[in-house]
């Protein structure tokens, strides 16, 4: 028996990193799973990879229309997500700064995708699971959130502190309606979004010479805390941040 059994999810920023490891440890845990990317061929090609318990949908959460489309065609497919990941996110390397170097249009960018992309991807989740009478949203968020971690990367930084205030905002609203919402707070994981990280030798071994336990996190380590908090096993965990980063900053 899987501990997702019976659940529906919907993960944003399916195709890729994070997303991708988290949908298919839902599924192999028994959930159906929703890939929802803006790269609408890559959720494709790793719904079928899946298998049949995964669909794709073409999303990009920075606009309204395009996730209620995509909520809309998870309801008619009979796939209405009881869990939803508001996973999906950039940071712009090379362009992101310090605030007196940073650009507008490379902050509105960030924070369009990041932060108005969860509200909206958290918003009809919500909608959803009041009409499903209960269910679990789970953020990613990040350490840039909380300390001086992301100094060089303000948009980042600023767009994923806002996320962390919305996760606790939207738990205190729902929490008697039977909505839990979490957010799991990764550190250095690697993924294609830190490639210009994860290519440099140098910077790569001063990021990972920073992490407790002596190496880089990988995309399934943060899936595992994804399970516990779309299963029943978290039942009474809500409003709360949950660090995986080999004890980065907590230590
Ligand atoms: N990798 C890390 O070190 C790290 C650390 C902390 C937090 N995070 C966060 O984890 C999340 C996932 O990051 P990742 O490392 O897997 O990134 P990634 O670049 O590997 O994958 C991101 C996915 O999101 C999709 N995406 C981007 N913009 C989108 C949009 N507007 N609409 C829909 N889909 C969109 C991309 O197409 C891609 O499939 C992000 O929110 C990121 O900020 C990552």
């Amino acid at each position: 028996m899987g501990q997702l059994d019976g659940r529906t999810a919907l993960i944003t920023g399916g195709a890729l990193g994070i997303g991708l490891a988290v949908a298919q440890r839902f599924a192999a845990e028994g959930a159906r799973v929703i890939l929802a990317d803006r790269n609408g061929e890559g959720a494709r090609e790793a719904a079928a990879a899946i298998g049949e318990n995964a669909r794709a949908v073409t999303m990009d959460i920075s606009s309204e229309a395009s996730v209620a489309a995509g909520f809309a065609e998870a309801e008619a497919a009979g796939w209405a997500p009881d869990v939803v990941v508001a996973n999906a996110g950039v940071q712009l390397f090379g362009q992101d700064a310090p605030i007196a170097d940073l650009e507008l249009e490379v902050w509105q960018r960030t924070i369009d995708v990041n932060l108005t992309g969860a509200f909206l991807t958290v918003k009809y989740a919500v909608r959803t699971m009041l009409a499903l009478g209960g269910g679990s949203i789970i953020l990613t968020g990040s350490p840039t959130a909380v300390n001086g971690e992301g100094k060089d990367f303000t948009a980042y930084s600023a767009s994923k502190a806002g996320m962390h205030g919305l996760g606790r905002t939207v738990a205190a609203a729902y929490a008697d309606r039977g909505i839990r919402v979490n957010t799991v707070q990764p550190a250095y994981t690697e993924t294609p979004l830190v490639a210009a990280i994860t290519d440099d030798p140098e910077a790569r071994a001063a990021i990972v010479s920073r992490i407790p336990i002596g190496r880089a996190g990988t995309p399934a380590d943060v899936a595992g805390i994804m399970v516990y908090l779309a299963s029943d096993d978290g039942a009474f965990a809500t409003g709360a941040t949950f660090q995986v980063d080999g004890g980065m900053t907590s230590l």
